[in-house]
């Protein structure tokens, strides 16, 4: 497979380094840009690929997309629309064209490539980076089943690969691309609160993310095993009248569930907003 990467950055730096690691593709079989060439020097370096910036050579994405089964977009959404315009009358009818941009949806891709360009829109989130990430992938009708196969094995070293509808992006957005962040203030607050009740703060920071890490592994387990929900796990350590069921109970009747229902709905809202303010 010759994968082209346009705009190799944190994201796609990741989804290559799990694809080069899972062998999914081989280095020499990669060729990616940036704007700039001192980054074009430092992932160069960093992935050992072929990577030429905008900066020295304004056709630089033009040459790069020429050979590519499978071109990966990962330059900011605000970007995707212009990068895509100027690339069209490059790309070979067959190349699939893959986007990691939030909001921008396969129309406005579509209405900007060539007619008939295969488009597949993914929503991967930053544990990708540690081969633990969640990948949300869409393929609009222009991408074939073969297609779809190619992408998903760009993916195979990067964590869990859900295929969803495009409509349903907004919500993978919410469960799985903005989520982690909402797992890291949940490991602030244990943090800050640890250290107020005295802890030292080296060892609160410590607890906190061994817990999570603990947590979502007997979480995972239980899942794929069908043995355990989260549920389940919960339940299984508030013992009656114990200390964990005094702290769920707190949770709960300060609208916990509800706080996160509402994090959850403003994350879509901005996906579905992004995709009007860089649609065209
Ligand atoms: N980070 C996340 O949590 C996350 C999660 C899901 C999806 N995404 C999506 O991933 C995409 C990239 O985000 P990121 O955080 O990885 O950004 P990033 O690290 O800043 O990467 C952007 C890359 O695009 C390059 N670039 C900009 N304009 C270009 C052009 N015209 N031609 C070629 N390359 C160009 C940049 O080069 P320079 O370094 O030279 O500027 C950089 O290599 C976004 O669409 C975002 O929605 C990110």
């Amino acid at each position: 497979m010759k994968l082209t990467i346009l705009g190799l950055g944190t994201m796609t730096g990741a989804i290559l380094a799990g694809a080069l690691d899972a062998g999914a593709v081989r280095a020499e079989d990669v060729t990616a840009t940036t704007r700039s060439a001192a980054s074009a020097e430092k992932v160069a370096a960093q992935h050992g690929v072929t990577v030429t910036s905008q900066e020295r050579d304004e056709r630089a994405n033009h040459a790069a997309v020429a050979e590519a089964d499978i071109v990966l977009v990962g330059v900011k959404p605000k970007n995707m629309v212009a990068t895509l315009t100027d690339l069209a009358p490059s790309l070979r009818p067959e190349t699939v064209v893959v986007s990691v941009a939030a909001g921008v949806t396969s129309a406005t891709m579509a209405a900007v490539l060539p007619a008939g360009q295969p488009i597949v829109r993914t929503m991967p989130n930053t544990p990708l980076t540690v081969g633990s990430g969640v990948v949300g992938l869409a393929p609009a009708a222009t991408a074939t089943a073969a297609h779809v196969r190619a992408v998903e094995s760009l993916f195979a070293g990067s964590g869990l690969v859900v295929p969803v509808e495009e409509e349903q992006l907004s919500a993978v957005v919410a469960a799985a691309g903005s989520a982690p962040a909402y797992v890291f203030l949940l490991a602030e607050a244990i943090t800050t609160h640890a250290r107020a009740m005295g802890l030292d703060g080296a060892a609160a920071e410590a607890m906190a993310a061994a817990t999570v890490k603990g947590a979502g592994l007997m979480l995972q387990r239980g899942i794929e095993s069908e043995e355990q929900t989260a549920e389940q796990l919960r339940r299984a350590v508030m013992s009656p009248n114990g200390t964990t069921e005094r702290a769920v109970a707190a949770l709960q009747d300060g609208g916990f569930e509800a706080l996160v229902a509402a994090a959850m709905d403003a994350a879509a809202a901005r996906d579905r907003q992004m995709g009007e303010e860089f649609g065209v």
